[in-house]
């Protein structure tokens, strides 16, 4: 699907019949790399809630910013619906159309940008781990063609929430896939956080999908609590964990309000919406010519703990701390 944001007149001018005709006789009938217009690739990793509300407001902040600027940016929005093959071929068809920069949402979609070019610039949002997972310098000076924004995950300040909340919850279920680059770290965390209170674990790794319900109704058998990374496969059928979990009373905690809104109990984490308007003015700067070589990773500094009020009358916890 293709979005043009603030289209110049110029461009609207070649729609009629005789400015077509002066183009065509100019050889510029067809849309040349030259013709003003700054093309983005813009690819989403999969569809559920947090991802769709980061592009929804990214788009937004482009459109407004273009404006603001004076310039016209056609957006080439593509999804990959999950798909490992759908990313490659969305970042190699945005290379072959020589798009002035690629926006990439989430770490697969990202690393699969990164994978296929670098020279074009990749400015990548909500990328947990972007130094591990896409090879950067740093944060501070990424050094090569990529750079974003950061979702950084207070795995401390999730289960400081969850003594608070259910202080008697003690061993923990870990529902998480495999495949999930951003999981893996918080997964580590997570243990240290529950060694470090002398709480106990059972991990249920998926490997797709298909699998979700079925680990979590185990682990709604097994455990007082589930902990869920920030995982794009599980967070894709978070209703299914929630359900589960209402059914057996116990208490899910996440890592992005948008699997509190999808029935978790409570998480502590960033704003999305302000994320994806950082990445759009990150795009701006890159298009108006900055290096991604030398432009920081921004990272969230304000962190919200949000609650399930339908979720906590369900299973019986009181949320009164953080609903008052
Ligand atoms: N941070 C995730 C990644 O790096 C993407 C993400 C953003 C996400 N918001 C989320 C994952 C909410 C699960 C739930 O891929």
């Amino acid at each position: 699907m293709k979005r043009f944001f603030n289209v110049c007149k110029k461009a609207l001018c070649v729609l009629s019949a005789g400015a077509l005709f002066a183009g065509l006789l100019a050889g510029c009938g067809a849309a040349p790399a030259d013709d003003g217009v700054l093309h983005v690739g813009l690819i989403q990793y999969m569809e559920h809630t947090s991802l769709d509300e980061i592009r929804t407001a990214l788009e937004a902040q482009l459109e407004a910013r273009a404006a603001e600027e004076g310039l016209t940016i056609e957006v080439d929005v593509q999804n990959a619906q999950g798909d490992p093959t759908n990313i490659n071929s969305i970042c190699t068809k945005f290379v072959s159309d020589g798009v002035d920069a690629i926006v990439a949402i989430a770490t697969p979609a990202a690393a699969g940008a990164a994978g296929v070019t670098e020279d074009i610039p990749i400015v990548f949002s909500a990328v947990t781990d972007p130094v591990t997972d896409l090879q950067l310098n740093s944060l501070d000076a990424p050094g090569g063609n990529v750079t974003g924004t950061s979702d950084n995950i207070p795995v401390e300040e999730i289960f400081r929430v969850a003594g608070e909340l259910t202080p008697d919850a003690s061993h923990f279920g870990l529902l998480y896939c495999t495949s999930e680059p951003s999981s893996a770290g918080v997964i580590e965390n997570a243990k240290a956080c529950l060694d470090g209170e002398g709480k106990t674990y059972t991990e249920a790794a998926i490997t797709n999908a298909s699998e979700v319900q079925q680990a979590a109704q185990t682990l709604a058998e097994q455990c007082d609590a589930i902990f869920i990374p920030i995982d794009n496969t599980v967070a894709k059928a978070m209703s299914v964990v929630a359900e589960t979990a209402i059914e057996a009373k116990i208490p899910v905690y996440v890592s992005a309000d948008s699997m509190v809104k999808d029935g978790g109990l409570a998480s502590a984490g960033v704003n999305y919406t302000n994320l994806g308007q950082k990445t759009a003015d990150m795009v701006i700067e890159v298009l108006k010519g900055a290096d991604p070589a030398t432009m920081p990773v921004q990272t969230m500094d304000d962190v919200n703990v949000v609650v399930n009020e339908e979720t906590a009358a369900a299973i019986g916890v009181d949320v009164s701390a953080y609903t008052e």
